[in-house]
């Protein structure tokens, strides 16, 4: 487990960036945290990282996002379902196939996400400071 603190957007998707260099097709990487600390931040400053051109916003209204790339990126934002049904994991499974697949609120696919390899959380702790908590599958406590 890794524990970082920012004190602004820009050093948390520079952090993120730092994070991107090791991912690979396959993974899927949670991100956790409460409305406005810093979730999409975080996923876009990755996605810049693994070549992303263009903005990067929340999916917050639709499925989600597939970005092209080296290795194509999707972004998921599962804040809307109350719990996933089989022909919603449906519509969802594509967004996993040879992508590295980053997913906001994944407590409501619990069920259904492929397995984590990586789950980061971010807290607001005061202003624009954030405490961000990388933990990697092979820790215990993911
Ligand atoms: N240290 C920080 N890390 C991330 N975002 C920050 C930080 N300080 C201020 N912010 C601001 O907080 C907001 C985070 O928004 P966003 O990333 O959309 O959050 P979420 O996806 O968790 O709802 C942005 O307006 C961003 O500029
Ligand atoms: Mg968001």
């Amino acid at each position: 487990m890794e524990l970082h603190t920012t004190r602004s957007a820009e050093e948390t998707e520079t952090l993120a960036a730092g994070f991107a260099a090791d991912l690979r097709a396959g993974d899927v990487i949670t991100i956790t945290g409460d409305l406005g600390a810093g979730k999409t931040t975080f996923v876009r400053g990755a996605c810049r990282a693994l070549g992303v051109d263009g903005a990067v916003t929340s999916p917050t209204f639709t499925i989600g996002h597939r970005y092209d790339a080296p290795v194509p990126v999707a972004h998921l934002d599962l804040y809307r379902f109350v719990g996933l049904s089989s022909s919603e994991w449906g519509d969802l499974e594509p967004y996993f196939d040879g992508t590295i697949a980053f997913v906001e609120w994944p407590e409501q696919g619990a069920a259904w996400l492929p397995s984590v390899r990586t789950a980061v959380h971010l807290e607001h702790v005061a202003g624009d400071e954030r405490t961000i908590t990388i933990t990697h599958a092979d820790d215990p406590r993911i």
